[in-house]
Parts: structure tokens; C-alpha cells; sequence
């Protein structure tokens, strides 16, 4: 098994209620480690880039306009088969398809306020990583 590394945000929704703890729980118990972890208020243009490969989809303004609605928590965890392990861990992107135990059945309110983000793949881990942490900000 390989060890990798994604991108992960905390969105707004969770933390605004509070969740940024009981998160981070889900991913340690299952074997990740946070090793670079920031709380951030996105700017505008900073959303719009960083959600710049859905700028053609019709929910393109309303999830940035969500993500700069209160602060994120941006964290690189590492682990074994990370980004998988990290979207298994999350669930589907509808709380409505999200397995039991997962973080998005247990605390997301809808597809959009769906309380984190992970990185889709190896590749775009690097590059999200990148968008948010230096090399000296990650420890691991
Ligand atoms: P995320 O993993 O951050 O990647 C893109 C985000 O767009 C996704 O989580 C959802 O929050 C949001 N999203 C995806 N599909 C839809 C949709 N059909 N309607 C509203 N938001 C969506």
C-alpha cells in the first residue's frame, strides 16, 4: 500500500457548528494523519479558483458564494491509500447517497453544505495541496 497524501477542507457548515473536532476524530480513527492544518476566510476570487475546473456548472457561483460564507479548516492528511481512504471516509457528495458512519451522512446538511472536501485523485491532491500549503507547512 502507498502512502499519500490529499487535500482536505473543513467547509463552512461544519464549522460554524462547531465539528472541526469530531472531523478531525473521523480521520484519525481511521488511520490519517492531519500533517499541515490551517483555519482560513476565503476570498472570493480564492474560491473561484480553487473550484475553477466546475466554473461551468450551473451550481458554480452558489458553492463559491458557500465557501467564503464563514471560515474553512484546510488540512493535508497522510495516510495508506489516502485520497481513497479519505473519500470513503467522507461518503458520496449527497448526504443522501452517504454510507452510515460516514462524515457526510452524519453531519452534512445537502449536497452543497456537504460539510468537507477531499481530493478527488493523486494528481489533483498535489496540485490542491499546493493551493493552500508551502513546503514548510507540512509536517509529516
Ligand atoms: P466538493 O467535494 O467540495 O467538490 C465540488 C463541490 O460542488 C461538491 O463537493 C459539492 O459541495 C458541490 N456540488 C456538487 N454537485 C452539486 C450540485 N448538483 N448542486 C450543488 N452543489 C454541488
Amino acid at each position: 500500500m502507498a502512502i499519500e497524501r490529499t487535500l482536505s477542507i473543513i467547509k463552512p457548515d461544519a464549522t460554524k457548528r462547531n465539528l472541526t473536532g469530531q472531523i478531525n476524530e473521523k480521520f484519525e480513527a481511521a488511520g490519517l494523519r492531519i500533517i499541515a492544518q490551517r483555519r482560513l476566510q476565503l476570498t472570493s476570487v480564492q474560491a473561484e479558483l480553487f473550484y475553477a475546473v466546475h466554473q461551468d456548472r450551473a451550481f458554480f457561483r452558489d458553492l463559491c458564494d458557500f465557501m467564503i460564507s464563514g471560515p474553512v479548516v484546510v488540512q493535508v492528511l497522510e495516510g495508506e491509500n489516502a485520497v481513497t481512504r479519505n473519500r470513503e471516509i467522507m461518503g458520496a457528495t449527497n448526504p443522501a447517497n452517504a454510507d452510515d458512519g460516514t462524515i457526510r451522512a452524519m453531519y452534512a446538511e445537502s449536497i452543497q453544505a456537504n460539510s468537507v472536501h477531499g481530493s478527488d485523485s493523486i494528481e489533483n491532491a498535489a496540485v490542491e495541496i499546493s493551493f493552500f500549503f508551502s513546503q514548510i507547512d507540512i509536517v509529516g
